[in-house]
């Protein structure tokens, strides 16, 4: 004869331990491996889906007292003057090497550590007869993040200036932005660019040449631009007085992007 189910109910079977027991041990174990492993993934890969994300870090800027300056003359066509931190630059320049007064100054306006700012100031002497009618300027700085990765570069605020009349000072006031070409890693230490703008000990002219400075700089995937939206000329110099450039450089707080992997 065939027998039919004609009635079912589940049957609930319970087990009894202290709560020190190992069945109690696991069971906690258990509920702690549900939930806790994949909020640890979420967290530490900052996100699931993001491929590229950024942070904010104010860098540690440090000026590097190196120094570069060619101030274009409108007496005789082609004059110029020069003077660097460099002895071979130097030395190359002869009959056109001017050495200026310079003093420079950095600033750290909220006792954090971090320097803020640079003041810097360049007094040329000049003859009489002699009228600057351009400058241009290179003031190298050492430039470090920590937050995320430790990036370490040696980087530089090029500043290129000139007026149709001869000036008596120039005042810039500007930052020194991070340029990123691509993004930064999120760990590990990253030199590459841990190498001087200008090659100090060549004793060739060509290695000082502004050009070629700046086409060097510029196949860098990560520099720094001093970025000042107006120069300020100022005309009228007295006979006996130096051609002044006076900089102030901050340092601001960048947001820098970097990438998931
Ligand atoms: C610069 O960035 C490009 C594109 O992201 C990359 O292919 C190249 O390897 C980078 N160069 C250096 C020196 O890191
Ligand atoms: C960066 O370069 C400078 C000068 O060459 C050197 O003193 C410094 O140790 C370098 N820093 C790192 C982290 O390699
Ligand atoms: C600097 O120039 C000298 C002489 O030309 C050369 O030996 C040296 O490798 C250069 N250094 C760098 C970092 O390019």
């Amino acid at each position: 004869m065939a027998l039919y189910e004609l009635y079912a109910h589940p049957v609930e079977r319970g087990y009894r331990a202290g709560l020190c027991s190992k069945a109690a041990l696991f069971l906690l174990l258990a509920a702690a491996l549900t939930y806790i492993p994949p909020l640890l993934v979420a967290f530490r890969s900052h996100g699931f889906w993001l491929k590229r994300s950024s942070y904010e870090e104010q860098p540690t800027v440090r000026f590097q007292h190196q120094v570069l300056l060619v101030a274009l003359l409108g007496s005789e066509p082609g004059g110029f003057l020069a003077w660097s931190t460099f002895p071979a630059f130097n030395r190359l320049q002869e009959g056109h090497l001017r050495v200026p007064l310079v003093s420079a100054r950095e600033e750290d306006r909220n006792q954090d550590g971090k320097m803020d700012m640079l003041h810097f100031k360049l007094e040329l002497p000049l003859q009489s007869t002699e009228q600057v009618l351009g400058v241009q300027l290179i003031l190298t700085f050492s430039y470090q993040l920590h937050r995320m990765s430790t990036f370490v570069m040696q980087s530089m605020a090029f500043l290129q200036s000139s007026f149709a009349v001869p000036g008596s000072q120039l005042h810039v006031n500007g930052d020194l932005r991070l340029q990123q070409k691509q993004p930064l890693g999120y760990r590990g230490l990253d030199v590459r660019y841990n190498v001087s703008v200008i090659n100090g000990t060549s004793p060739f002219a060509s290695d000082y040449d502004l050009t070629r400075i700046v086409a060097a700089y510029q196949e860098r995937n990560v520099t720094t631009i001093l970025t000042d939206p107006s120069p300020i000329w100022l005309v009228g110099r007295a006979a006996e007085a130096p051609f002044v450039v006076n900089a102030v450089i901050r340092y601001p707080v960048e947001v820098i992007s970097y990438p998931f992997c």
